[in-house]
């Protein structure tokens, strides 16, 4: 089948991509020429493992193509995605700026009948907007329809997660884009792909935001949680491990930590909490994950406070740029609030990400960054760890020790064994487990 993508971010290029290696002839749209033009010589304009080589490949078959231009993308294919950004609003809500720009784009230059899919994440009645604005700016006499297909590829392992997913969620109102729609995964799901569940566009559009929104409960339970274990003389490991073994709970995102970040959780945390008060219905329990959320970054600031006593003039070191391991993302990161916050207290900050290094920059370019841990961590009067990349995981810890001017880790991700750690003469301080 021909399809079109717009917007070719995190989402957008690793949809088009996979796609296209799932036989598909897949014309990805952006409006940032840098990025088209990056992908039109070759080069990834985002960090995802394994992205690269699909891209190449399908790209050499023609399956796969690139462009500017919007026109293009409408004409192109029956089937058009939407994955441009819903970036949080000035107060929290989703910003649907992007998503209604394309759908007036897209009805411009509509001469027959088109799918339009909304694969980014929308709040609930979005799909109603978004016909009133084709309605409104279509020039032809045609028939389209309004789907709704959300995206949960995590970053860091998106193509298993795009080739190989739990679900595929799809809000249709018409069978005819529900058989287009099954049509396109239908590869997918001939290898393996989870359930196709097909429901209203409404439902399908609240299934990613209650989906995320639960999952940033979880991570808030977990710790809120690791908090009382400190009091109490728990380990919130262990504790986790007594929750998570209950398949009704699970062990996933029971991992007590500097709490969640990313592009994802906190807009669209903050998107559903907005959405709820909209409809007149406070959401109130995830107003709390939030203060947890946002609270569990000052709990880890307090720790290395207490350790270092004068922030000023100490030498931190920063293991972790990105929001997580395998990306390059740095949107809503825990790095974003303890950079700052570090730097308005004088200390002198070197930090390590191997590929987020130049993203953070764009932010921060006064941070002093190296591509060495133990350089990083030279002379260092504490380190942060703020990522579970495996570097970090499988660091020598005599090294380590060697090279800082004091042996002291704040550890956000809770990735050492506390009794292994100090027992090589570490002051290990971590979340849940003193
Ligand atoms: N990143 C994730 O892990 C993830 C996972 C699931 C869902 N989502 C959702 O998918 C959507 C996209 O997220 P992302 O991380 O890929 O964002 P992104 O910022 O990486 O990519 C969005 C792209 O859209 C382009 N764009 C914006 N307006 C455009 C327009 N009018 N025409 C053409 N291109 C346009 C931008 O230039 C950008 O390249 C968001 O709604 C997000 O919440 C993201």
């Amino acid at each position: 089948m021909k399809i079109s993508v717009v917007g070719t971010g995190y989402v957008g290029l690793v949809t088009g991509a996979c796609f296209a290696d799932a036989g598909h002839d897949v014309l990805c749209i952006d409006n940032d020429p840098k990025k088209i033009k990056m992908l039109h010589n070759g080069f990834m304009p985002i960090y995802e493992p394994g992205l690269d080589a699909i891209v190449e490949r399908n790209v050499k078959l023609g399956r796969l193509k690139f462009s500017t231009c919007i026109k293009e993308g409408t004409e192109f294919a029956p089937v058009i995605f939407i994955a441009v950004g819903t970036p949080p609003g000035v107060g929290g809500e989703a910003n649907m700026t992007y998503v209604e720009q394309v759908g007036r784009q897209v009805a411009e230059n509509m001469t027959e009948y088109r799918l339009l899919v909304e694969k980014s994440t929308v709040p609930a009645q979005t799909s109603e907007y978004l016909k009133r604005t084709v309605l409104k700016y279509l020039r032809a006499d045609t028939d389209f329809d309004v789907a709704s297909n959300p995206e949960f590829l995590r970053e860091g392992t998106a193509i298993e997660d795009a080739t190989h997913p739990d679900r595929i969620v799809v809000g249709v109102d018409s069978d005819r884009a529900a058989d287009l729609l099954e049509e396109i995964y239908r590869p997918i799901l001939e290898k393996g792909g989870g359930a196709f569940l097909r429901m209203s566009v409404t439902s399908a559009e609240l299934a990613k935001h209650a989906s995320n929104s639960f999952l940033a409960m979880k991570i808030s339970y977990i710790n809120a949680v690791a908090r009382i274990c400190e009091l109490a003389g728990a380990d919130v490991e262990q504790v986790a491990k007594g929750m998570g073994l209950d398949p009704r709970i699970g062990p996933r995102f029971l991992n007590a930590g500097v709490g969640y970040g990313g592009s994802c959780f906190p807009k669209d945390v903050d998107a559903f909490v907005r959405l709820a008060d909209a409809l007149g219905c406070e959401f109130t329990l995830l107003k709390e994950v939030q203060n947890i959320n946002k609270s569990q970054r000052e709990y880890v600031m307090k720790k290395i406070k207490q350790e270092l006593w004068v922030v000023q003039d100490k030498k931190v070191a920063i293991f972790g740029l990105a929001f997580k391991p395998e990306t390059d993302d740095v949107r809503e990161a825990p790095s974003l609030y303890f950079v700052p916050k570090l730097q308005e207290m004088k200390a002198k900050l070197t930090a390590w990400d191997p590929v987020a290094e130049s993203k953070f920059k764009e932010i921060h370019p006064d941070l002093d960054c190296v591509q060495d841990l133990y350089e990083c961590a030279k002379d260092a009067d504490l380190l942060l760890i703020l990522t579970e990349w495996s570097e970090v995981k499988n660091m020598d810890l005599q090294k380590l020790k060697n090279v800082m001017a004091s042996p002291v880790i704040v550890d956000g991700r809770n990735i050492f064994h506390p009794e292994e750690i100090r027992s090589l003469g570490f002051t290990y301080h971590s979340v849940g487990r003193n």
